[in-house]
């Protein structure tokens, strides 16, 4: 087949378009949806990055060809905090990675996990019931806060068998803050100052990097001094698969550096995208009370009095369509790259060794050819007669193939459960217009406030 060179967007002396890109990201990246098909390429200073549009190459990008297309710069960026984790790794050392962890998303294993997310869903709850009580029925609060502190508990209790202390979870999400922004700001910017040069934000990232290392590392030594203090104990949960498991072949266990890179993956990846969508879907909701009213009379229906089980979770099918549709319109990973170690091509064109394909489930999600009236917050988009008209690959908040989020059963599970004991005791009010920040995740500007209302029964 003769081979086309993807079309060129031109692009300013010397950075390409780093600074349009750098400004505002998500609009430039719309107006390339809007005017182009299929690929176009973007130069960021001298890096070549291959935009894709359209869900079918995607699919052949994730799943068809996924050996050929490996996770690139991007991804070394993120390694300055996750290591070698299982996000950040390839190859055989991936695969093996993946397989260890597996298991313990199973849904036998999730159905295990139940109780504890309604726990800290009601002890958030309980929480918010106490502070709108001082202020007379209606309180306004800062969403992302609230929801990271919550989905932090869950996700070191269910996988690490650990509770956080209250007092240090904001001390965590200002650390995670810290460096989403940093690293975000690298992954933008090819050039940049070595680590060891003590700029101040060299001197920030250092900090709050040793910050969160010495969590992990307090999560990791608590659990082997309980076991060298009782051998027999019994630990049924993923920090004990991981450091228990033994090479197949070689009969070894995980080295102490390894172990802290899934570890620290599993802490970050497993909380801050779940609470930045969970952020996002009371912003939806403070704006339909319609769908908050259908949302209730599902769960008033199913669960009645009573809390989530994992039976009745399934039950919940309006609830689950509510989630995907806050993960369409605001998809946390916002942005997927790959890399070609040598020459590819994409149907008749050619991606040269080494350059980048990119590609955004934020604009997908807004693609005209896939979505009617994209910028409607319509759970109705996922009526099962709906997603059966569209690509699989028109929608990808979890992305696909072999490297499909491990946690996203988990994540799904986890926002049905928060959202249908939400709206069981709370209405939801706008208080300002929130705009995305898209860093490492889809942040909100801001803390995402929200008014929360008693419900009057
Ligand atoms: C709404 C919540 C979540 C979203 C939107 C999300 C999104 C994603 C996406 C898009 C990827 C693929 C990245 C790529 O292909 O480059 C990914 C990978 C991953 N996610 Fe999630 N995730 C979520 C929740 C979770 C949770 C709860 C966990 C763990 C408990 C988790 C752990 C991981 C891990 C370990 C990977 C790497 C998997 C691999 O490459 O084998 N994520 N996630």
């Amino acid at each position: 087949m003769f081979l086309k060179k993807v079309p060129v967007v031109k692009g300013v002396f010397f950075f390409g378009h780093a600074l349009e890109f750098g400004r505002d990201p998500l609009n430039f990246l719309l107006k390339l949806q809007h005017e182009n098909e299929r690929i176009v390429q973007l130069r960021i200073v001298y890096l070549n990055v291959n935009l894709l549009l359209n869900a079918e190459d995607i699919k052949y990008v994730l799943q068809e060809h996924s050996k050929a297309f490996i996770k690139g710069r991007a991804y070394r960026v993120l390694g300055q905090i996750l290591g070698n984790g299982m996000l950040t790794s390839h190859g055989e050392f991936w695969h093996r990675q993946r397989k260890l962890a597996q298991p313990a998303f199973y849904k036998q294993r999730l159905a295990l996990l139940v109780d504890i997310m309604n726990d800290e869903t009601m002890t958030m709850i309980k929480r918010w019931e106490t502070t709108i009580e001082q202020q007379n029925g209606s309180d306004i609060l800062a969403m992302t806060k609230e929801m990271m502190a919550t989905t932090l508990l869950i996700v070191t209790k269910s996988l690490f068998g650990v509770s956080i202390d209250t007092n240090q979870i904001a001390h965590i999400s200002n650390d995670i803050d810290t460096l989403n922004e940093i690293l975000s700001v690298q992954m933008r910017t090819p050039v940049r100052f070595p680590m060891w040069i003590p700029t101040k934000v060299n001197q920030q990232f250092k900090a709050s990097s040793n910050r969160l290392n010495a969590v992990i590392q307090e999560i990791i030594s608590t659990r082997r001094n309980a076991i060298k203090i009782n051998p027999e104990a019994q630990f049924d949960d993923l920090l004990q698969m991981l450091i228990t498991a033994k090479d197949e072949d070689t009969n070894e266990q995980m080295t102490d550096k390894q172990l802290r890179d899934e570890i620290v993956t599993l802490f970050i990846a497993g909380h801050e995208t779940t609470a930045m969508a969970m952020s996002w879907a009371m912003y939806l909701l403070s704006q339909h009370p319609e769908i908050v009213q259908k949302m209730r009379s599902e769960s008033q229906e199913i669960l009645g009095e009573n809390l989530p089980n994992f039976e009745n979770i399934r039950q919940l099918t309006y609830t689950s369509q509510v989630v995907s549709e806050v993960l369409r319109l605001y998809p946390p990973a916002w942005a997927i790259s790959r890399q070609v170690m040598e020459n590819q091509n994409i149907g008749e064109y050619l991606i040269p060794a080494k350059e980048q394909v990119f590609f955004s489930p934020y604009l997908l999600h807004r693609n005209k050819a896939y979505w009617t009236n994209p910028e409607e917050f319509n759970p109705d988009n996922f009526l099962p007669e709906q997603i059966k008209q569209r690509p699989s690959y028109a929608y990808l908040p979890f992305g696909g193939g072999p490297r499909l989020c491990i946690g996203n059963n988990f994540a799904l599970m986890e926002m049905q459960i928060m959202l249908a004991l939400l709206v069981k005791y709370f209405d939801f009010e706008k208080i300002e217009e929130v705009f995305p920040d898209p860093q490492i995740t889809l942040k909100p500007k801001g803390n995402m406030p929200i008014k929360v209302s008693r419900l009057k029964k």
